[in-house]
């Protein structure tokens, strides 16, 4: 049997936030999330969560997670003290308890899997994750011979000279016989720098402790502060780039494009650079999205054309170009081969093949039927103060430059408004419809 508890209580001082260090995002996930995940190949037959600092807040945005048990440490007394608490939790619990801390967010599951593998093998007590770092500073020093069996693991802050030139680093991640876990567990004391209970004190007091090194020692990178967040994000991106070029995704400039995890892509996309795709993007094959373009949950169908532009919860067809300087917002859902041009903003609106909104436009609460060529200007009065409204335009429609449509309010198909109109009644197909003052020429007024 397998039990993974992920540390996650601490309050991440250095971070200097308001927010709990464990819900700082990465690429789009929290880096409890992340730990979480790492450990998801494994199908444990329990998860825990130890929290305490702000424990509410973190229990309420993990709510979605099925089957994760809150283990609640208070106070924060260390990563000894935290594991103490799953004590009554795992009581007559047999096998093996993975420990993960909760800011250690790159870990590859592999990894993972190996070192479960490697300990389940050896027989040890425990088996840690090491890595030899060229800067190992604020980490804990791992002392083990060249077997790999570690006789203790001492705190940066603990460390004399010498021992710090020691550069083999704990990582964080433990798998532990629980049973021999149990019986170290009550002894550990507060006799540290930080009068803390410290998890990594029970490696000396187990019978047999041994270490995996880590090939790619950028996996074990813990989170302490904002300058180790930030250098977090850009591995991850560059992971998540490479990833995607290996897959035939084209950046002109990686560097300058970011992506969260749960994008995808189709082939030959172009990113150009300054571009930006947040939340689940799904991007269909053959699109050109940027330069300086920024998407979030949006989904484009194939050959589309993103540029200078902002798309989020939109769904586009194929062969549609959008931008420069357009804002298509959510439930935006653009058909195939639609043309939405500068300064254009769609919101929750269906527009049917072909159909253009080429310049400085709002579409709001609209359906638009196909090939409907809206001018330049044109205004859905969506809102009367109080309530959204609808307006529909069937196809084949025209609408002149600088038109209002007072929704709620029905265009038939083949209407043409007039320039300048203000609509405020329903039009049947096929009709004309004006409404604007009728033009005064006084003559020789300038006397
Ligand atoms: C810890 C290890 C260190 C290791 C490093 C790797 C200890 C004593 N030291 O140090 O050897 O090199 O991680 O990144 O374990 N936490 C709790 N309750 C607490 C305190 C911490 O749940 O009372 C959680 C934190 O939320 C965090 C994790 O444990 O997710 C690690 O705590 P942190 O204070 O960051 O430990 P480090 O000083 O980085
Ligand atoms: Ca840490």
């Amino acid at each position: 049997m397998l039990a993974v508890a992920v540390l996650a209580a601490g309050k991440g001082t250095r971070m200097k936030s308001a927010l709990p260090k464990v819900l700082q995002p990465l690429a789009g996930a929290t880096l409890v999330e992340r730990v979480l995940a790492s450990a998801g190949n494994l199908q444990p037959e329990r998860r825990l969560l130890i929290v305490g600092h702000q424990a509410e807040r973190v229990e309420q945005q993990l709510s979605h997670l099925h089957g994760l048990e809150f283990v609640l440490q208070q106070p924060q007394n260390g990563t000894g003290h935290a594991v103490q608490q799953l004590m009554p939790a795992l009581k007559g619990f047999s096998g093996e308890l993975l420990v993960l801390n909760g800011d250690v967010p790159l870990l590859r599951a592999e990894t993972i899997d190996q070192l479960v593998s490697q300990h389940r093998r050896s027989g040890a007590d425990v088996t840690l994750l090491t890595a030899r770092l060229a800067d190992p500073s604020g980490y804990g020093r791992v002392f083990a011979d060249p077997e790999g069996r570690v006789s203790e693991i001492i705190e940066h802050r603990d460390c004399n000279e010498e021992q710090r030139q020691n550069d083999l680093t704990n990582a964080g991640i433990y798998c532990f016989n629980w049973e021999a876990l149990m019986t170290v567990l009550p002894k550990l004391s507060t006799d540290n720098d930080q009068g803390e209970l410290y998890l990594t004190d029970t490696v000396a007091m187990l019978d047999t402790a041994m270490h995996l090194e880590v090939s790619d020692p950028d996996e074990v990178n813990g989170i302490n502060n904002r300058q180790q967040l930030a250098q977090c994000e850009a591995l991850l991106q560059q992971r998540l780039r490479d990833h995607w070029m290996a897959e035939g995704v084209t950046f002109i400039d990686p560097a300058s494009c970011t992506l969260s995890e749960a994008c995808s892509f189709g082939q030959d996309v172009v990113i150009e650079p300054q571009t930006h795709l947040r939340g689940r993007c799904q991007i269909g094959d053959n699109c050109r999205i940027g330069p300086g373009s920024l998407l979030e949950d949006a989904e484009l169908g194939c050959d589309v054309t993103v540029l200078q532009s902002v798309v989020r919860e939109a769904k586009v067809g194929n062969g549609v170009a959008i931008g420069p300087f357009a804002h298509l917002r959510p439930s935006a859902v653009i058909g195939d081969q639609c043309r939405i041009g500068n300064f254009v903003e769609v919101k929750k609106s269906e527009l049917g093949y072909g159909t253009k909104v080429n310049h400085l436009s709002y579409i709001g609460d609209a359906q638009l039927g196909t090939n409907v060529n809206v001018g330049a200007g044109t205004i859905t009065a969506n809102y009367d103060g109080v309530n959204k409204h609808r307006t529909i335009i069937g196809d084949e429609s025209k609408t002149g430059a600088n038109s209002v449509l007072v929704a709620p309010v029905t265009i038939g198909a083949k209407v043409t408004i007039g320039a300048g109109s203000t609509i405020t009644k329903d039009v049947p197909n096929g009709a004309l419809a004006l409404g604007r003052a009728k033009q005064l020429v006084k003559e020789n007024w300038a006397g």
